[in-house]
Formats: C-alpha cells, structure tokens, sequence
C-alpha cells in the first residue's frame, strides 16, 4: 500500500471528506454525482501536481473561499494542495516547503483508467495522441518538455500563419523550432510503441483467452530526418498561410490498432476491443514501474460496471501488485 489517507475540503461537491485505504484495495461507492470521481481528481491533484479534467477555479466548491487536499502516505510524508479563489493562487506544502508547483520528487506515478478509455481504439486522432501523450509524458521529463515546448511553438506559428503580408522568413525559427522538437517527439513515440508492441499481443492473449495478434502502428507526416522535417515546413509556406495553420508534423500523427492486421475499429468485437484496452492499462503500468521504478497506484473509475466477468477478473489479477482505487455506482460484489 502507498497511499493512506486523502482529506479534501471545498473540493467540488465536498466540503468535508477523509477516505483512509485500510488495504491494497480501496472502493469508493455511491449514487451519480455523489462525489466519487471528485475523490480520484483530488488523489491526483496531490500525485501528479494537477488535475486530469479541470481548472481550479472549477474545481473550488461553488461559494466558497478555497480548495484544500491533504495526502498522506503509509510512510508519513504528506503532499497538502490549497487553492484560494481570490488571489487564483496555487500552493504546494511538501516536504516542510511551499512551492506554486508539485516538485517532481513529490510526484507519484498514477494508472488513472476511465470508462472513456473504453472508447480508445475507435476514437479521433487527436484523444489518441492526447492519450498516448500523458501515458509517454509520465514516463518521460523530457517528452513531456518537448511536447509543451512544441506545442507552444506550433501556436506561435499558427498565429503568424493568420497574418496579413506575412514574409517566408519571418517562420525560419519556428520551422527550426519545430523541426527539431518534431523530429524528437517522433523518435521517442516510436520506441515507446515498440515498447508497448513487445508486450501487447501476450498480454491481451492472458485476457482475452485466444491466439490473436494486437499491434499499435504510428502514422506519421513523413519518414524524414530533422532536414527533411524542416524543408516540408518550409515547402509548405504558401499552402500554410492561406489555410492559416501548419499542415504538418507530429500534432497530425495518428495510432492505429490492428487486430490481426486489421484496423481494429470494425473488425475487432466489443469485447476484443475492450481486452486490447486493459491490456494497455496493465501495459502503462508495468512501463511506469520499470520505467520510474515505482509502482503505480492505479485509479478505476467506474470501470468495472462497463466489463464482463472475466476482464473484471482479469483487471483485479493483473493489478494485485499495485494499489487500487476503485469506484462504482452501488456495491460491486466478488471483485478479489
Ligand atoms: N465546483 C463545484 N462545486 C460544487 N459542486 C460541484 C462542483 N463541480 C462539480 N460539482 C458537482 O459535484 C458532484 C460530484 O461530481 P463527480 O463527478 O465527482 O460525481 P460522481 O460520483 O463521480 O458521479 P458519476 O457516478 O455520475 O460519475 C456533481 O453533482 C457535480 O455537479
Ligand atoms: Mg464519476
């Protein structure tokens, strides 16, 4: 067990909640809107520095002055998080120090597993890339910098792209910019889907009882090096600047899941889909392990009332080793 106790104050719908995890497995339950995924954004507001589906001030209990959330773990050190609407301001105490960010030595890693994730294999492009961005981010200081930098970059770009009597030469720094964090970006999601792919198919076997074949393949732009990056950006000057944004790169790269070759999205069964997903689940988390060498604590949001018998079975004995948070609308029975 890592975590043992969350307080949340002001927080959403909670003025006032303590939930202490006596064991390796914790279930929170209660009817719609009572207050169960508030408890797993304030877990990881405390873990991961920020919530996974809000701003603060949404966050705040509507009326009042503040937010407060205290972690405690089972060896005694403490992550408090308080936020006043006034001043809009941030603090983290840890550690005995205040700080507007979570430190990265305070942060913990988090499996957070929603039942929109269900949904992954036939989703947009884009909610996959956003997927697969917070999945590698967490492995990675350095993924998660290039792509905010990148990001950044690319917003700069598509801003002067919209100007008026705009000069080739005034995006050379941006194209350099971007081509040199693109090509990064690329180079890292393409070892870490290899990563995942080595694991995929025996994994999503365990679950699924069969002899299919599960790979994610990334689509690119463009196979092309740094040079090669940098030339399309500025082969696409004129294109670029009468659409008003930037026709290519790593904020247009696709993940597909085949099925035995096959886009999965059409072929694979609700249920094969749903396999592939927990497979990836129990993927993030033993890359996060070996990765980061923790082991994370896994967050199940109402999850369970989505999945047949045997891949809720399949979820719990794949996640014994970590700790696990579950909610559910009413009780779940026979879940060890
Ligand atoms: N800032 C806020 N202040 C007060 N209440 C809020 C705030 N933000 C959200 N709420 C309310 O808090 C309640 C709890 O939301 P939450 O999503 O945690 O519920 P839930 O138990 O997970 O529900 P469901 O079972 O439908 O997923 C909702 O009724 C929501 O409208
Ligand atoms: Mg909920």
């Amino acid at each position: 067990m890592i975590i043992k106790s969350v307080k949340l104050n002001n927080f959403r719908c909670h003025e006032e909640f303590l939930l202490s995890c006596w064991k390796e497995t914790t279930m929170i339950s209660g009817e719609n809107g009572s207050g169960k995924t508030s408890i797993l954004e304030a877990i990881v507001e405390t873990t991961r520095g920020k919530s996974f589906r809000a701003v603060d001030r949404e966050i705040i209990r509507r009326g009042a002055e503040f937010y407060r959330v205290e972690l405690e773990y089972v060896d005694g050190e403490k992550v408090v998080v308080t936020y006043e609407a006034e001043s809009g301001k941030k603090t983290f105490f840890a550690g005995e120090k205040k700080t507007a960010r979570l430190p990265k030595k305070y942060k913990y890693p988090i499996v957070l597993f929603e039942p929109d994730d269900l949904n992954i294999v036939g989703a947009s492009p884009s909610r996959k890339r956003d997927y697969f961005d917070r999945f590698f981010a967490q492995l990675s200081d350095r993924y998660s910098s290039s792509l905010s930098k990148y990001n950044k970059a690319l917003k700069q770009r598509n801003e002067l792209l919209k100007k008026e009597f705009l000069k080739k030469e005034e995006l050379f720094s941006w194209n350099v910019l971007l081509s040199r964090l693109g090509v990064d970006l690329w180079k890292s999601r393409v070892e870490l889907v290899e990563n995942i792919n080595k694991k995929l198919t025996d994994i999503y076997r365990s679950i699924a009882d069969n002899e299919d074949e599960i790979l994610i393949r990334l689509e690119k732009d463009a196979e092309v090096d740094e040079n090669g990056y940098f030339r399309e950006l500025e082969g696409r000057f004129e294109r670029d600047s009468i659409v008003g944004h930037t026709s290519f790169g790593v904020h247009r790269d696709n993940y597909k899941f085949l099925f035995n070759k096959t886009e999965a999205d059409g072929s694979a069964s609700r249920g094969e889909v749903r396999s592939i997903v927990i497979a990836l689940k129990f993927i993030e988390a033993e890359m996060v392990k070996e990765v980061l060498g923790k082991s994370p604590v896994v967050l199940l949001d109402d999850v369970f009332s989505e999945l047949d018998e045997t891949r809720q079975k399949a979820l719990v004995r794949n996640f014994k080793k970590n700790q696990v948070i579950i909610t559910s609308v009413g009780a779940v029975e026979d879940i060890e």
